[in-house]
């Protein structure tokens, strides 16, 4: 049985792992039950795991899907050291403590129906968990972008929704989000076939310059994804004048907002502020984090 403990909003869980996938370039997506947590999971908050009782440290996960109703959850990651490397290892039947879900999600504003969700690397799995939960919202439409400089660990398609403003050789899609009636394109500096040969945010401004001005009044768009990327998707947002949330993966230690490590300053409408990623994001508003 789960044990499971609750404060909160955040519920703390000795989650057992349901499956375990490695794929190409160090990638892992780990199912495990979590039925708490999945049942108030939203689209930017993320989950804080122990990879291994030897290690005191958890490590913060954005959350990719969430299954309220089979109890699951899933995050696809990638090691940058120990901590990460040894959750690898953690095999099936095995439990690993997930205290979740953490954090403010993306909020969609129906008054700009048209959502571009812009992932990059260990950034894309919010996006994946945004399009999944609005796939059945008549209020909006979203085109998922993902960049990837190692294989996309996803079973990619021949997309058959259309995307105005790709060029021909950009045709791939992950099959798992087109199945949900949502079309999505992807970028890669690594020549993988039928993805845009350039960066993720290229890609999505080759979508915004084939938009008239009246469909551009309909974008809202969503980051997630490293430093640079961040930057560059700002600086899109910018250029088109459109709202953008972006979704902050930084450093944390205890991750519920007791230890200040995760402090980024942000330009407030009350002025500069140091805000914490863990509670007070990780998703804030592209103009705070870059002004102008
Ligand atoms: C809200 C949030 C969501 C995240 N979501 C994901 C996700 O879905 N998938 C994923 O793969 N990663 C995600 N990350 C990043 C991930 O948490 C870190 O990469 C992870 O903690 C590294 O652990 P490790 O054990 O592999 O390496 P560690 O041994 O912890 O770290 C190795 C080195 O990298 C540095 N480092 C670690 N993490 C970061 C960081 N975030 N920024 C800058 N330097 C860092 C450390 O200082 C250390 O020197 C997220 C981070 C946050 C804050
Ligand atoms: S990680 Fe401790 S306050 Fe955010």
């Amino acid at each position: 049985m789960t044990h499971s403990e609750t404060r909160g909003t955040i519920h703390l869980e000795d989650a057992e792992v349901l499956s375990q996938q490695r794929f190409a370039g160090d990638q892992f997506i780990l199912r495990v039950r979590a039925p708490a947590c999945a049942a108030s999971a939203v689209p930017g908050s993320f989950a804080h795991l122990t990879c291994d009782e030897a290690i005191p440290m958890r490590r913060p996960l954005s959350i990719m899907r969430a299954n309220p109703e089979q109890g699951w959850l899933d995050f696809l990651y990638k090691p940058v050291g120990r901590g990460l490397d040894v959750l690898g290892q953690r095999v099936r039947g095995e439990s690993v403590s997930v205290l979740g879900p953490i954090g403010n999600g993306f909020t969609p504003d129906p008054a700009r129906p048209q959502i571009i969700a812009i992932g990059g690397g260990v950034g894309i799995p919010p996006m994946v968990f945004l399009a999944e939960c609005l796939k059945d919202d008549p209020r909006f439409r979203v085109l998922v972008m993902m960049g990837s400089e190692v294989p996309f660990p996803f079973r990619l398609a021949e997309g058959e929704i259309e995307v105005p403003g790709m060029p021909a050789p950009v045709s791939s899609s992950v099959e798992m989000v087109e199945s949900w009636g949502i079309p999505s394109r992807l970028a890669s500096n690594e020549g993988y076939e039928g993805c845009f040969a350039g960066f993720v945010t290229d890609l999505a401004r080759l979508r915004l310059e084939a938009m008239s001005g009246r469909e551009l009044d309909e974008v809202q768009i969503f980051g997630c994804g490293p430093t640079g990327m961040l930057a560059a998707t700002s600086d899109l947002a910018r250029h088109f004048d459109l709202p953008c949330q972006l979704a902050l993966e930084e450093y944390m230690a205890c991750g519920v907002g007791g230890c200040a490590g995760c402090t980024v300053l942000l330009s407030t409408p009350d002025g500069p502020a140091m805000k914490r990623v863990c509670v007070d994001g990780p998703v804030f508003d592209a103009r705070q984090v870059y002004p102008e």
